[in-house]
């Protein structure tokens, strides 16, 4: 029994979520209808926190795609690759997406979580130092400490933190990672990576980006915050995923160091779980098509994000500093952010409730991601359910 004492403390989480009405962590869209629309609780809801960037998950081209891919390669891969084998797909897709960088060498893995913990747990050992940022995503610190590496944070987007810590660690520092994220995804913030970049060049350190919500948002191609930067050819290791912009699943890492060919061998998130199925490679292939062909769907992403974000203002709610696809609405105390996110649904609006300790500076915020694919029509409707929600607050 006493091996199961330990849930009490999720169950008084839990308790305290389902005080509120409905529970943020279990919602289920009975059904989806589209990228921004799906019934939850019997009731039309316009999705305004799942990621889709570009809208890309109804795509008929990807979903043609797919269709074809189960149908000629079937449902699955059913092992991994090192066991057995790669589907040509695999490859391919390794290739494309190095070519994309700017680079040379390129790895698929089955999810975005698993492309850090690979990555990660191959590149690092007992004994090395890594500097993380205090924001980065649970994956990226899970990749850190399963590593074993000596974990030193600095604090978000502060280079004056950053170089503080390159100073302590000494003669360590040329042999030190530095992690970051392109675009974060909590308060939708960019890393000022032009700043690191110098950092890790004077220190002679190697440098890891994140991309997870910034493939496909940022950049004249689409590549991410180091290309909107004007930094990628100084980035040492690119890791993204395909669930969000790309509208399906799996992870990958690019870089122009032949090492990366080698993580293969040692990387226990790689070799011990099963290789990605047909159709989600097939779908991500034609995803990463429509994103570097139709620049129309990023225009159409900051048109929806811009407008979001001013409208927010416009009605006095405390957002980021800077526009961008990921809107955060700060609401201080989770006492207030829970029943605000619990009226946002009854209107029909679907958000992300980001409270502590999962929230950054003890905050809690609403988080809206925007999609290319939100007509200008739901935009002011999530405006306007932010505004009504407000009101009973009063
Ligand atoms: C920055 C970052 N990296 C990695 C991941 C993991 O990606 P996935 O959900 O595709 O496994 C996420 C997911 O939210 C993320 O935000």
């Amino acid at each position: 029994m006493a091996l199961l004492d330990k849930f009490a403390a999720a169950a008084a989480i839990r308790d305290q979520l389902q005080a509120g009405g409905h529970d943020p962590t279990q919602v289920v869209i009975e059904r989806i209808i589209s990228p921004t629309e799906g019934i939850v609780d019997g009731r039309h809801t316009i999705l305004a926190g799942t990621n889709n960037y570009l809208g890309l998950t109804f795509d008929p081209a990807c979903v043609e795609a797919a269709q074809k891919a189960v149908q000629q390669q079937g449902t699955g891969t059913t092992g991994s690759r090192m066991a057995n084998g790669s589907f040509a797909s695999h490859t391919a897709l390794e290739q494309e997406l190095a070519d994309f960088f700017g680079t040379t060498y390129g790895m698929v893995f089955s999810t975005g979580y698993a492309a850090n913990l690979g990555t990660l747990t191959a590149l690092l050992k007992p004994g090395d130092a890594v500097l993380l940022d205090a924001d980065a995503h649970a994956s990226l610190y899970d990749g850190c400490q399963m590593s074993g590496a000596d974990i030193f944070r600095f604090r978000h987007n502060d280079v004056g933190s950053l170089e503080k810590r390159l100073q302590r660690l000494a003669e360590r520092a040329q042999d030190c990672l530095i992690i970051t994220e392109g675009l974060y995804s909590v308060l939708g913030d960019c890393a000022p990576l032009v700043e690191i970049v110098r950092l890790k060049k004077q220190y002679g350190a190697m440098l890891l980006v994140d991309e997870a919500h910034s493939l496909g948002v940022y950049g004249d191609r689409g590549c991410g915050v180091a290309q909107a930067q004007g930094v990628m050819d100084q980035v040492d290791f690119f890791v993204g995923t395909f669930s969000k912009s790309l509208g399906a699943m799996g992870g990958f890492c690019v870089s122009p160091h032949a090492e990366l060919e080698l993580i293969r061998y040692v990387s226990r998130p790689f070799i011990f779980t099963a290789s990605s199925s047909p159709s989600i490679i097939a779908s991500t292939h034609e995803a990463l098509r429509q994103l570097k062909t139709r620049p129309e769907l990023r225009e159409a992403l900051w048109r929806n994000a811009r407008r979001l974000y001013e409208g927010f203002k416009s009605h006095g709610f405390e957002v980021g500093p800077e526009v961008s696809p990921v809107i955060a609405v700060c609401l201080g105390q989770k006492e207030v952010a829970l029943p605000f996110w619990n009226r946002l649904l009854e209107k029909g609006v679907y958000t992300n409730l980001m409270i502590p300790p999962a929230s950054p500076d003890r905050h809690s915020y609403i988080r809206c991601s925007v999609s290319a694919a939100h007509t200008e029509q739901q935009v002011e409707q999530i405006i306007e359910a932010f505004v009504g929600a407000n009101s009973v607050r009063e």
